[in-house]
């Protein structure tokens, strides 16, 4: 047997997929699954958007680009993210990546030393331990409160001399739940405080319902030491274009763009010019599709706490987290195998007890999902 790279051997594959490829996989066995267990829209990418990508297509943008992007693509976020987040950046300070989970990649790997400790806020997403763990940084977690999902100054006990980045996600993948003011400015004095790199993932911040969205790089002098991530997958249905990008001050630009020109280049041309045609073009369509995930979310929360279930509090995103009581993969296997409704048990998420129901699904496939979970035997 040739000997492989330990260090990615030592990392678990994602969970998330795992689960939505089993439910695959029993669809091609002819059994009608429901996939709750998605973390896209089931939306398609608006017209004007694709239409923007073909004609630069056709007219020949088909070649290398800068590094960091097209000038035109940093421009646009650059504006985005002045005039809507109050996130006081330049087009020198934006870098456009393959989807937000490479911008992530790209963040830790320019900041983080053999050893280096990064404080992820759980509920946490699959890939941060993961990409934690590619830059041989170190992964302590810290809970948000389990009823408002909130950040509460028992952190600081997991703050040490060691500890050089805290990455949290807002709104929140999987719990649907978003932090408020109070608990970002914790985040902003423990950042400022003990000299630590935030790195504020809100790719899910178009998709909001009950609260405000903050970006934590717009608290104080928090810019000199965000890295603010987005993207494109969520709010314009665009997943498979694989366009996320982040702001982020000189020091940590520079080698990310370092890695980039070294690894991807940068993404793909044409793809760019659609996302270009998405910031700049009518936002209707980011509007509509919101308006529709939260009908389907009043439905779902509506149906589950019928049903006597508790979740976590569903301001954004398309996930509904529930609060099993029990042991969260037992119950999820239970869905899936007798109700045939794929979903994701917490312990992905750090967070066993819960599961998570993605409701990026058509609301008669919810409707029946719930039906089939309320009809299974006690
Ligand atoms: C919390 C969170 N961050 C980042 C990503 C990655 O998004 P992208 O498709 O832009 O890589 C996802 C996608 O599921 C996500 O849920």
């Amino acid at each position: 047997m040739r000997k492989l790279s330990e260090k990615i051997q030592g990392i678990p594959p994602s969970a998330t997929i795992e689960i939505t490829d089993k439910a695959r996989r029993m669809k091609k066995e002819g059994i009608d699954v429901i996939s709750l267990s998605i973390g896209e829209p089931d939306f398609d990418t608006p017209g004007h958007i694709t239409e923007a990508c073909i004609n630069a297509l056709n007219e020949g943008k088909t070649h290398y680009e800068s590094s960091r992007g097209i000038p035109e693509l940093c421009s646009a976020i650059s504006d985005k993210l002045n005039s809507e987040n109050r996130v006081f950046t330049t087009p020198d300070n934006i870098i456009v990546s393959c989807g937000a989970k490479d911008t992530i990649y790209e963040g830790v790997q320019a900041c983080i030393n053999p050893g280096d400790e990064v404080l992820i806020l759980d509920p946490s997403w699959v890939s941060y331990d993961p990409i934690v763990m590619l830059a041989d940084g170190k992964p302590v977690h810290h809970p948000l409160d389990d009823v408002h999902f909130q950040l509460k100054d028992d952190v600081l006990e997991k703050i040490t001399p060691k500890t050089r980045m805290l990455i949290f996600n807002t709104p929140s993948n999987p719990a649907g739940s978003v932090l408020n003011q109070d608990s970002l400015n914790l985040i902003k004095d423990i950042c400022e405080d003990n000299d630590i790199i935030a790195l504020a993932d809100e790719i899910y911040e178009k998709l909001i319902y009950e609260k405000e969205h903050i970006s934590v790089a717009s608290l104080g002098d928090m810019h000199e030491r965000t890295i603010t991530v987005n993207g494109f997958s969520k709010a314009y249905a665009m997943t498979g274009w694989r366009i996320g990008y982040a702001s982020a001050p000189d020091e940590i630009i520079k080698p990310m763009t370092k890695i980039q020109q070294h690894t991807i280049s940068h993404p793909t041309t044409f793809a760019m010019w659609g996302a270009v045609a998405a910031l700049r073009g009518d936002q209707s369509c980011v509007e509509n599709m919101r308006q529709e995930f939260d009908n389907r979310r009043k439905y779902i929360t509506g149906a589950l706490s019928d049903m006597g279930m508790r979740t976590a509090p569903a301001e954004g995103a398309f996930y509904a987290y529930v609060y099993t009581g029990g042991n969260d993969i037992e119950v999820a296997a239970r869905w899936l195998d007798e109700a045939h409704v794929a979903a994701t048990p917490g312990t992905a998420f750090n967070t066993p007890g819960w599961i998570r129901l993605s409701y990026a699904a058509g609301t008669d496939r919810l409707r029946e999902a719930m039906r089939r979970i309320s009809e299974l035997p006690e």
